[in-house]
């Protein structure tokens, strides 16, 4: 058996922990032959790969990053580096060059969507949810979300005693694109006393307020955690820039300068802002999303073993399981108003920025 191997899209936590346990599983268990292709599928149109032996993916489980590299800019129905044309039959042809029997592709919804294209012209395709934003459908959880959530409630920790000496409004943006998750989880594992997410446009009056009755209540100090997807009530998103030749062009960014600029406007206290970026993306998973990386992997592997493919593994109820890549293409998982985090914030006194959820 041959077996082929990339990360797509933006890297994320974890992306080493399941590139391990997928190679290590494979040749363990059924003696295969595994290639990792290099830069995502970049490498899979351009035809840059290397042979993965045991030794080397040992010692990478703690490793942030992707040992193969990736691109967020590749895909093979619209290869950029040609006007954008469609190569995907070169890809399928190297593939059966190659004697593959599978693909195993781990990434995020660009790289599902791709995928699932893929597996339509006959390629046999696994994938593994990644992304730090927790955003793809059918899975519980993607790994690196739990190692981004740590971060970032960890610097909303450190905001709060700066805040609290200073007397001061302290904003911080996470990132998450157009899903809540990452500021949501951090928001209420740092009891931060508004969140605002992009599912929940947010008035503006009703966020000052929150900060204006923490002030006259004794409480001299908000923390405020902004999804970088988050706008005002009939505003526009925050965009920071925009990459022509990416699937998806537009980065966010520069949400939490927005509010400070409105609050500014509307409270006495000092307003600043922390954008948190890319720190939620580097350095080593925590031990959840090692473990949950490891499992995804030795899962994708056995899917793989029994012939089965078109598939994206899962976490459903705590179980491994799968589901058809055709549910998961194009689409975009996000935070429910009746969702148990939200609900249980709202009952601490949490404000979402919003009148009613
Ligand atoms: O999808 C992961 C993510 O980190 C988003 O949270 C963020 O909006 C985006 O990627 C940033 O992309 P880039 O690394 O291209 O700036």
């Amino acid at each position: 058996m041959r077996v082929g191997l990339l990360t797509g899209g933006g890297d994320c936590p974890g992306l080493n922990a399941v590139i391990r346990a997928v190679t290590k599983s494979l040749l363990l268990r059924c003696g295969a032959d595994v290639v990792g292709f290099e830069d995502g599928f970049l490498g899979l149109i351009e035809g840059r790969y290397r042979t993965l032996d045991y030794k080397s993916v040992s010692g990478i489980l703690t490793d942030g990053g992707t040992i193969l590299g990736t691109s967020n800019k590749a895909n093979p129905f619209r290869y950029f580096a040609q006007d954008n044309a469609d190569v995907s039959d070169d890809v399928v042809a190297r593939y059966h060059d190659m004697g593959l029997d599978a693909l195993v592709v781990i990434g995020g919804d660009g790289t599902m969507t791709i995928s699932h294209g893929l597996q339509e012209k006959g390629l046999a395709i696994v994938g593994v949810p990644k992304t730090i934003d927790n955003d793809l459908v059918g899975t519980d959880r993607t790994f690196g979300f739990d190692t981004a959530v740590t971060v970032a409630a960890n610097a909303l920790d450190r905001l709060h005693s700066t805040a609290q000496s200073h007397h001061r409004v302290m904003i911080l943006e996470t990132m998450g694109r157009y899903a809540g998750w990452i500021a949501l989880h951090a928001g209420v594992a740092s009891g931060s006393d508004i969140i605002l997410l992009p599912e929940f446009p947010y008035e503006i009056d009703v966020v000052a307020g929150a900060c204006l009755k923490r002030e006259r209540g004794g409480q001299r100090f908000t923390i405020i955690a902004i999804a970088e997807g988050a706008k005002p009530k009939g505003g526009e998103l925050a965009i920071q820039r925009i990459i022509e030749d990416s699937p998806d062009p537009i980065r966010l960014g520069g949400a939490a300068n927005v509010l400070a600029k409105m609050l500014e406007e509307r409270l006495e206290s000092e307003v600043r802002t922390t954008i948190l970026g890319h720190v939620q993306r580097g350095g080593t998973p925590t031990p959840f999303d090692r473990i949950l990386s490891t499992h995804f992997g030795s899962h994708a592997a056995y899917v793989v073993e029994e012939g089965r493919s078109g598939l994206m593994v899962a976490l459903s109820d705590g179980k491994m399981t799968e589901i058809p890549l055709a549910d998961v293409a194009g689409k975009i998982r996000n935070v429910q108003p009746d969702g148990p985090h939200v609900r249980a914030a709202l009952s601490v006194g949490t404000s979402f920025g919003v009148r009613v959820l």
